[in-house]
C-alpha cells in the first residue's frame, strides 16, 4: 500500500479554474504529493454519514459506482479513497491503450475511471447503465478542475482500447474514461 500525502490547499478560485481549464497534450511526471492532492480533492472522501462514505464527486444514491486506477511507471495502482492510498494491483505499460499515438509517447501518469454497475443496478435497474456514465463524467470534471487548480496539465481521453484497458486494470468494472495528467 502506498499512503498518499494529504491533499494540500486548493487556492485557485473556482471561476479562474473554470476559465483557465484546457485539454493539454504535453506532460511532466507527477509526484506523489500532487497525485495525493489531485485524487483527494477530485475523488476522495468528503464525509461519512451513518457509516456511508460520500465522495468529493457525487454519485447516484451516493453509491460506490466508480473504480479509480492510476497507471504510472509501469505499475497499475488502485486508489482507495477511504485509505487515501494506492494499492499495487498489477504491472503494465500504456502500449496499445490509446487511439492517438501521441498519448502513448507523452503520457506518464494516467487515471482510469471504471464504472461499477453492481450496487446501482440493484437500486435503479437498467437506467443505471447510463447513470454510471454520468458519475464518471462528474469525476472527470472534478479531475480537470482540481488538476487545473494544482497547475497540472490534463486531458480526458475517450479514444482508448477498452479491452486493453480492462486487461490493464484487472477486469474490474467497465472502463469509462482515461485522464492523462502531468
Ligand atoms: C469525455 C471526453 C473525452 C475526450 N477524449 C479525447 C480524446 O480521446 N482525445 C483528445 O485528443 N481529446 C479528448 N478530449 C478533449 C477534448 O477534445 C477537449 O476537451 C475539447 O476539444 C475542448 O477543449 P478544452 O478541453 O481545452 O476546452 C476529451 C474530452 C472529454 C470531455
Amino acid at each position: 500500500m502506498i499512503a498518499l500525502p494529504e491533499p494540500g490547499p486548493l487556492v485557485m478560485p473556482l471561476g479562474e479554474a473554470l476559465l483557465s481549464r484546457r485539454s493539454r497534450y504535453r506532460y511532466e511526471p507527477v509526484g506523489l504529493s500532487a497525485l495525493g492532492s489531485l485524487l483527494g480533492w477530485a475523488v476522495g472522501v468528503q464525509r461519512r454519514v451513518d457509516g456511508h462514505v460520500l465522495g468529493m464527486n457525487p454519485t447516484a444514491g451516493g453509491l460506490p459506482s466508480l473504480a479509480v486506477h492510476v497507471v504510472r511507471d509501469g505499475e497499475v495502482l488502485e486508489y482507495s479513497r477511504e485509505e487515501h492510498a494506492l494499492r499495487l494491483v498489477g504491472t503494465g505499460v500504456l502500449e496499445g491503450v490509446f487511439t492517438q499515438p501521441e498519448f502513448e509517447s507523452r503520457a506518464s501518469t494516467v487515471v482510469v475511471l471504471s464504472g461499477l454497475l453492481g450496487p446501482g443496478l440493484e437500486k435503479y435497474g437498467e437506467v443505471h447503465q447510463s447513470t454510471v456514465r454520468l458519475d464518471g463524467g462528474i469525476a472527470l470534471q472534478n479531475l480537470y478542475l482540481v488538476g487545473t487548480a494544482l497547475g497540472l496539465r490534463c486531458c480526458a481521453v475517450a479514444g482508448f482500447d477498452v479491452v486493453r484497458v480492462r486487461e490493464l486494470v484487472g477486469g474490474e468494472g467497465d472502463p469509462l474514461a482515461l485522464f492523462v495528467v502531468g
